[in-house]
């Protein structure tokens, strides 16, 4: 089994540098399309036997450096009494957004044996099939929060905003909250089998770097405080984070994610001596392949051949992307980076 992705978390040299993208195993891969065209996306999730197969689909036709679970962030919302669809082609929707202390003191814990078995399941699965290292994940208690406020994904998070303006009392208890439940359910993951965590904090871009460090930063470095007890990498990801990457660094993870909107050597600087994942623009697979390998080069020099550096995209892989283009890609960082170890 290559560990280059572990190694790389703990900033060790590597035989060739790591890659691994996010939603690597969904919608461009045909066989989950096949999956996808006779089970909803809750039944895949709830099924670990399919969850387990799905996570695995990457990791063979791609080549990739670490497979991550299939799931999603907002499956652990329902055992804490919030009822969530996941409607296609819009993601997450919650009928009844939570707006009111009443609201936030009536959410339950999570109890993930209870209330997630079916994830625990299909990682115990996934990890004895799979030849690369598994990442276990979770959404950041403010990514979740902007579901369960605004009630779906929306890109001024207006909701979510007023609310930690006008009641910070409230938003605190409802950031402690899904704080505990992150960090039960991570570590519930890691007791499974998952050998590195990752913590999805897609929407945090949306704030000023004043509201986050009083609205969300105290509960981030309690979350990171509690995962750094796992003894497993952590992976620190956000959108749209350049004015916040000091700040994010500051809350913790032994990895920071970053997106395409920054070079990767400029957020290196500001997040200092720790491993970086990133940061192609997900678009750019829609172009010509020799498009594709120009901006994958651009990254790899940003990275200067440093120790702790694991390519990624800045965000998702997009439906639309050939799963070709993934696979080339992945050969592509691998044999540029040995050319480079070899050299130097
Ligand atoms: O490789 C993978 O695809 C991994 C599995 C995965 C899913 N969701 C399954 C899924 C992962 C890592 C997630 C994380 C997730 N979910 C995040 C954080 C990552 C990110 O992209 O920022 C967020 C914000 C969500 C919430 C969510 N779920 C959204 C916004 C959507 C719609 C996405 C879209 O592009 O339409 C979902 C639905 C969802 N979750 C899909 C998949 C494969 C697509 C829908 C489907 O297959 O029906």
């Amino acid at each position: 089994m290559t560990d280059r992705f572990l190694r790389a978390c703990r900033r060790e040299p590597t035989d060739r540098t790591p890659v691994w993208f996010m939603r690597q195993a969904g919608r461009a891969l045909p066989e989950y399309r096949a999956l996808r065209a006779r089970h909803t996306l809750l039944d895949l999730c709830r099924t670990p036997e399919l969850a387990a197969q799905i996570t695995l689909l990457p990791v063979e036709r791609l080549g990739v450096d670490a497979a991550i679970l299939f799931a999603d962030i907002t499956l652990p919302l329902a055992g804490m009494g919030v009822a969530v669809d996941l409607v296609e082609g819009v993601g997450p929707v919650i009928a009844e957004p939570l707006r009111t202390a009443a609201d936030v003191a009536r959410l339950r814990p999570l109890v993930p044996d209870r209330d997630v078995p079916f994830v625990l399941e299909a990682t115990r699965l996934a990890r004895r099939a799979c030849s690369v290292p598994l990442i276990g994940f979770a959404g950041a208690p403010f990514t979740l929060a902007s579901y369960l406020v605004d009630g779906r994904g929306t890109r001024d998070l207006v909701q979510t905003k007023r609310l930690l303006h006008s009641d910070p009392a409230t938003w605190h208890r409802l950031m402690a909250h899904l704080t505990e439940a992150t960090l039960a359910y991570l570590e519930a993951q890691v007791a499974a089998g998952a050998q590195a965590v990752q913590v999805f904090d897609s929407w945090v871009g949306a704030l000023a770097p004043r509201d986050y460090a009083a609205a969300v930063l105290p509960h981030m470095q309690r979350l990171f405080a509690g995962l750094a007890g796992l003894g497993v990498p952590v992976i620190h990801f956000g959108t749209g984070t350049a004015g916040l990457l000091a700040l994010m660094a500051q809350a913790g993870g032994d990895v920071i994610g970053v997106d395409w909107r920054i070079r990767l050597g400029e957020a290196w600087a500001r997040i200092g001596p720790r491993a970086i994942q990133g940061n192609l623009d997900p678009a750019v697979l829609l172009a010509p392949f020799p498009v594709v390998a120009a901006a994958a080069r651009d990254v790899l020099n940003e990275a200067a051949g440093r120790p702790g550096h694991i390519f990624n995209l800045g965000h998702g892989v997009l439906p639309q992307t050939p799963p070709d283009h993934l696979a080339r890609l992945v050969d592509l960082v691998h044999e540029t980076t040995a050319t480079a170890a070899a050299a130097g």
